[in-house]
């Protein structure tokens, strides 16, 4: 039995991600974090081993290309069905250290708020601002957040795409620290981009965010799909390490007079309901 130091059952007992298993070294272990422990992560071929710094093995998996770990008892982890479509290509786009809190993060990329003045010229621009009324609800089972009907316009929404194009969005977060976002395909009309944050908690304040990538794009090489969306993740990383308070506030009326954002109300309340402690000001 490890010692939880009072980190929340939530967390304590969920898979988390601890890095792409391809991007492993193949020489020996790597040392990392994971809720202000020091682990290491190793290949075992297809698998990998994880411990605690004191040689305590942990429970490991691979899915969707990367490893998963957990300092409790995990139950299974979300689905994400697109992984094994055929026809995707599935890369881990890149992998940042911040200086911020995990659910800063994932309510970061629920943001499209943001698009016109961060990621101006690619995600949006500032004469079409507004983000448009859009759905969303905690699922009936209360194991995810959903929005959808998103729509935003955006002059290069992909590496692929060739033009500006009002662009399609859904949300889902699965795990307190991961969001699943399917976008309009500019290749394949009909069919969905899915581009999933993955956090490590490496500690309260600080993380690694995994930018994960299943795409329907066959033809951009890997360098350019990778510079696309480093781009995206420099300019959201001086915003998110300035952000203050680091840990997201959930205590009543946290956000006002500002005016929060649907998503983040939802994603705010869903972690109340969890009873999520960890990175949060309660
Ligand atoms: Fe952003």
């Amino acid at each position: 039995m490890i010692e939880t130091g009072g980190i929340d059952p939530d967390t304590w007992n969920r898979w988390h991600v601890v890095g792409c298993h391809d991007e492993l070294p193949t020489d020996g272990p790597r040392t990392t974090r994971l809720l202000g422990r020091a682990i290491t992560v190793a290949r075992r071929g297809a698998g990998a081993d994880v411990r605690l710094g004191d040689g305590t093995p942990l429970p490991a998996q691979i899915a969707y290309g990367y490893v998963w770990t957990s300092l409790g008892t995990p139950g299974p982890l979300f689905e994400l069905p697109e992984y094994a479509e055929a026809d995707r290509r599935n890369l881990n786009g890149c992998s940042f250290g911040v200086r911020t809190s995990p659910p800063r993060a994932i309510e970061n990329f629920l943001d499209m708020a943001h698009f016109p003045f961060v990621h101006t010229g690619i995600l949006g621009e500032e004469d079409h601002p507004d983000v448009k009324d859009y759905d969303v609800a905690i699922s009936a089972d209360g194991r995810e957040v959903v929005a959808s009907n998103c729509l935003f316009y955006q002059p290069k929404a992909a590496a692929a795409s060739t033009g500006g194009a009002e662009v399609s969005y859904r949300y889902r977060v699965p795990h307190p620290w991961c969001a699943v976002l399917y976008k309009d395909s500019p290749v394949k009309p009909g069919r969905m981009d899915v581009i999933a944050l993955f956090i490590q908690p490496c500690g309260e304040e600080e993380i690694i965010a995994n930018l994960a990538l299943f795409i329907l794009d066959d033809d951009t090489p890997l360098p350019a799909l990778r510079r696309f969306q480093q781009q995206i993740f420099v300019q959201d990383k001086p915003i998110l390490e300035n952000q203050m308070p680091r840990r997201l506030p959930l205590y009543p009326r946290a956000d006002s007079p500002v005016r929060a954002d649907k998503a983040s109300i939802a994603y705010r309340r869903w972690l109340r309901q969890l009873g999520t402690t960890y990175g949060v000001l309660s």
